[in-house]
């Protein structure tokens, strides 16, 4: 009897009932922070690329493949604590290996464009494959969105996913062995960051980045023209017709390029007296970030208004491409067969000017022997009411 007073009072005092599952118990252990990992499918070569489900205490969950160190999903929660993912993404590995514009991808060796596909290093001119109009972009062919890297978890109360690729010397026209490593943290403060280091063995030339489309509306309802943006950001790099610099920096004030108030990307997108508008088929640009140092500093801010969700970005790069999904046009089918139309996201991709190889004024993205590579990005979400 003794026994069972004892046995009860515990059985109250944690909540449980008796012989069944305790369901606060049970809560708890589904929000411990962790890392799974699955079989996520087999690559036209026989390797087999895993998937990787990073979950922190809060509920946010981020799932990430060795291929291409893809974001796969990612979810945040609207302000009545309702998770739902924020990024276009694709229902399986065959979706990806068919092709996407960059889905969720880590972009390298060189995010952005170089023109012609070619620049000159220490007096000698290296040759890159032209795969965008007459420009090289994103790496090439085979950039570092569709290898296959080598994947580490790591446990802990942020969970993290480190991912490792050796791209060849020569490898897409890049001179150098160049050994990248990425990590994906999952913060307890519903954030993603991501860290990049680089080394190489050759001077060559550096800029990575992650090319998430995002859409805060959660499953991405509708296109992002009603999303609010905020970019700390006084100066854009104005381009030609091919989207390559012009070299100069142009200020955004009085322009369609002003975000340094938050402004619906809607409003101005479609101006069609503006020539760089006209360029990008709405925006697709550099803006050069305000305030100097390697630390990171606030790059931009999204709040989509009905889910009350907000995105910050915070960078140690120099610039950001904020890019309007001007390319998609509805042909891509992603999760559950959901036409991604025109619009439908927004990418924030943090990196280096466009084309700096070719421009001795903008910041160098040469890196040589004996050097770091290192840059990281915080991609934070939480919610307003309006
Ligand atoms: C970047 C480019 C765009 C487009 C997308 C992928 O954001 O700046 O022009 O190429 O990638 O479609």
């Amino acid at each position: 009897m003794k026994f069972l007073t004892q046995f009860l009072s515990l059985a109250l005092l944690t909540g449980c009932v008796v012989m069944t599952s305790c369901s606060s118990n049970k809560e708890t252990a589904e929000q411990k922070p962790g890392i799974e990992k699955t079989v996520y499918g087999q690559l036209p070569n026989g390797q087999t690329a895993d998937l990787y489900k990073l979950h922190n205490a809060a509920g946010m969950t981020a799932q990430i493949t060795n291929y291409g160190g893809i974001i796969v999903g990612l979810t945040a929660p609207d302000r009545n604590g309702k998770f739902e993912d924020v990024t276009l993404g694709m229902d399986s590995l065959a979706g990806y290996v068919k092709g996407t514009p960059y889905f969720g991808a880590l972009v390298g060796r060189y995010g952005n464009r170089i023109a012609k596909g070619k620049f000159t290093l220490d007096g000698k001119t290296y040759t890159l494959a032209v795969n965008n109009m007459v420009n090289h972009l994103h790496g090439g062919l085979v950039g570092f969105d569709k290898v296959l890297w080598n994947a580490t978890p790591v446990e802990g109360d942020e969970p993290a996913l480190k991912l490792t690729y050796t791209s060849k010397d020569g490898e897409e026209g890049y001179p150098g062995n160049l050994s990248v490593e990425v990590t994906y943290t999952l913060q307890k403060d519903n954030a993603l960051r991501i860290d990049y280091l680089a080394t190489t063995d050759k001077p060559t030339v550096v800029n990575l980045t992650n090319h998430t489309y995002f859409n805060l509306t959660g499953g991405a309802k509708r296109d992002v023209l009603d999303h609010v943006l905020t970019l700390n950001s006084g100066n854009l790099v104005p381009v030609d017709n091919t989207l390559i610099p012009t070299g100069k920096l142009m200020p955004v004030a009085g322009t369609p390029f002003d975000f340094t108030q938050p402004t619906p990307i809607g409003k101005r997108i479609n101006d069609s007296t503006d020539t760089q508008i006209k360029y990008g088929l709405g925006y697709d640009h550099a803006w050069v970030l305000d305030g100097t140092g390697d630390s990171l500093k606030l790059a931009a801010t999204v709040f989509e208004p009905t889910s009350g969700r907000v995105m910050e970005v915070r960078t140690t790069e120099p610039a950001v491409q904020f890019y309007t999904g001007n390319f998609l046009d509805g042909t891509v089918t992603g999760r559950e067969g959901f036409p991604y139309k025109k619009r439908y996201a927004l990418c924030l991709e943090t990196e280096h000017y466009p084309d700096s190889p070719n421009q001795p004024n903008f910041p160098s993205t040469v890196l040589r022997p004996g050097q770091t590579y290192k840059s990281s990005t915080v991609y934070q979400f939480s919610t307003r009411k309006e």
